[in-house]
């Protein structure tokens, strides 16, 4: 209901603006580290961080170094990392099976974090695309994108990652059908606890442009994924995918990008009230990096302005490249 409100000038709205003791008291939203997901690049080798050039600040870690920043988010009080592997060219082949080797490069990192920090949740990226010779998150035969056969890879990943030790599954392949395949399959195996958080209003978007750099997948991606990503026009339908991946068994929800895409957020939010999640994707760093850089903006100002408004919007929590400086920042201000 909507409370009643005196007009001028009994009613000011600057009175509760005026100091700052004021605004907090009737601040509506927070932001604290517990809401941040940190997204993390790993790379092979050792004693290695290489940077991404369009992602300034932003490294790829090898499995050592990947341990470091694990220990660095607990530290700091995130409550989660999620790996992205930069995988060898050579690895990379049609049938995408090194997506489901127990030692791959994810698989490898999940077990060395688990070892040292078995506190911090690891998160996981279930797509084939860091494995596919032609980029894509599903298998492709004649150009086009096989559908059952995709999610029948995706179970193999998905168990091996569970295995390794995976705390939350993070499906980002849009494929249909495969949360309910994936959540049979940990049911069936042992792995009744790992949580599965869709992807599930995933857009095909522009601004995915310095991640597919960062993982490498940029040069080898073939056309686009209009096909299983959603058009940014539509809103209804991410709607009815999140209806569709709670019903199959996620217990977690993204919409992704981020800040475009805030009415997505409010919509699911309002209507199922499950935890839901916005991924401050690749290119929305780098504009917001870019400019801080530039000195055309206050970076640190803008990052903490943007993380906000997925509270107001109504997320439960955010993946961000930004996670340990907003961390950092959150601690100065405590
Ligand atoms: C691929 C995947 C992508 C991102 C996360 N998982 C890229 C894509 O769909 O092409 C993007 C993340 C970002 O831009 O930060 N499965």
């Amino acid at each position: 209901m909507r409370p009643i409100q005196a007009a001028y000038p009994a009613a000011r709205f600057r009175r509760n603006r005026r100091t700052d003791a004021l605004r907090r008291l009737t601040q509506e939203n927070t932001l604290s580290t517990g809401d941040l997901i940190w997204p993390i690049f790993v790379r092979d080798g050792h004693d290695i961080e290489e940077p991404i050039v369009s992602m300034p600040g932003v490294v790829r870690r090898s499995v050592d170094r990947i341990v470091l920043a694990a220990e660095e988010a607990a530290e700091l009080g995130i409550p989660a990392v999620c790996l992205f592997p930069y995988t060898d060219p050579q690895l990379k082949s049609e049938g995408c099976e090194e997506a489901w080797n127990p030692d791959n490069l994810a698989n490898r990192a999940i077990r060395a974090i688990k070892a040292v920090v078995p506190e911090i949740a690891v998160m996981t990226d279930v797509a084939l695309d860091p494995y596919n010779i032609n980029g894509h998150d599903g298998l492709v035969r004649n150009g086009i994108i096989l559908n059952d056969e995709t999610v029948e890879a995706l179970v193999k990943m998905a168990l091996a990652q569970a295995e390794a030790g995976a705390d939350i599954l993070g499906p980002s392949d849009m494929m249909d059908g495969r949360i309910g395949a994936m959540r049979a399959a940990l049911e069936a195996s042992g792995h009744k606890d790992v949580a599965i958080l869709s992807y599930s209003a995933k857009y095909a978007s522009a601004f995915y442009g310095p991640f597919r750099d960062a993982v490498g997948a940029s040069g080898a991606l073939k056309g686009d994924k209009k096909t299983y990503q959603m058009s940014p026009a539509n809103s209804d339908e991410a709607v009815r995918l999140i209806e569709r991946d709670l019903r199959e068994g996620a217990d977690m929800v993204m919409v992704k990008p981020g800040m475009p895409y805030l009415d997505i957020c409010r919509r699911v939010k309002d209507s199922f009230g499950v935890p839901t999640y916005a991924y401050q994707v690749s290119g929305e760093y780098a504009m917001i990096r870019g400019a801080a850089d530039r000195g055309w903006i206050n970076g640190e100002a803008a990052m903490m302005e943007s993380l906000m408004c997925f509270k107001r919007a109504g997320c439960d929590g955010i993946l961000t490249y930004f996670a340990p400086e907003a961390a950092r920042l959150l601690r100065a201000q405590a």
